[in-house]
């Protein structure tokens, strides 16, 4: 299991050295969650702060997009070189061309589903993505409580991704422990994002390994 640490949870009076602290603890990845305060009631981070995320880290930024306008978005975080963006389908008219948008700026493109979003219906798009993100607390906050619904969800995603041959892989987000990160692993999940069960540890070296199972 990967491990994306949710900077949302971070101390931002020192975020750099937050940043720092979860890529010498070990994390996979770093999650960074933009909000508009339109598609979700919150309002985080802009190109200017994930610029100085991107500088103090030493693993590939994770962006998860949570806003109204994707394709202005992604041209605003697209210079930063991200590993992902990933952007949610229920805010989307045009996925396919969005996702073809993001590839070609050299980008691995990702959707993102909400809790009442069917994984079924990426059928005609999965062999187009190189991950999908399974909400499992509803976008807008960290210290959510975990919805357990996903778990089947991502256990059908993983059908899916077999069935048609796929190479997507599946991340969630929100509400992740050491408690119900064995349910995901056996599920198919490849990545699990944590925002304040690694920043609310005393150790987010010991808490990030304790996900990576
Ligand atoms: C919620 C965000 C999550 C959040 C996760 O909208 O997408 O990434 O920060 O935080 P926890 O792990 O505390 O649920
Ligand atoms: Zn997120």
């Amino acid at each position: 299991m990967q491990v994306a640490p949710s900077i949302l949870s971070a101390d931002f009076g020192k975020l750099a050295q937050e940043v720092k602290a979860i890529c010498d603890g070990g994390c996979d990845l770093v999650h960074v969650d933009v909000m508009d305060g339109h598609f979700v009631p919150n309002l985080t981070i802009g190109p200017v702060v994930v610029k100085s995320v991107a500088k103090a880290s030493t693993k590939p930024l994770d962006v998860h997009l949570m806003v109204e306008n994707n394709t202005f978005f992604v041209d605003l975080f697209a210079p930063l070189k991200p590993k992902y963006i990933s952007f949610h389908i229920e805010e989307e008219k045009h996925p396919h061309r969005l996702i073809q948008k993001i590839r070609d700026l050299g980008i691995s493109p990702a959707i993102v589903l909400n809790p009442h979003s069917r994984s079924e219906d990426l059928e005609y798009i999965i062999n187009d993505l190189d991950m999908v993100l399974l909400m499992s607390v509803n976008p807008g906050f960290g210290g959510q409580k975990f919805i357990p619904s996903v778990v089947e969800k991502a256990a059908r995603l993983k059908d899916l991704i077999l069935r048609k041959n796929a190479s997507a892989l599946i991340e969630v987000d929100g509400g992740v422990n050491d408690k119900n990160v064995h349910e995901l692993k056996n599920a198919g999940v490849d990545i699990v994002v944590a925002g304040s069960y690694v920043y609310g540890s005393d150790d987010y070296s010991k808490a990030i390994k304790s996900l990576q199972i």
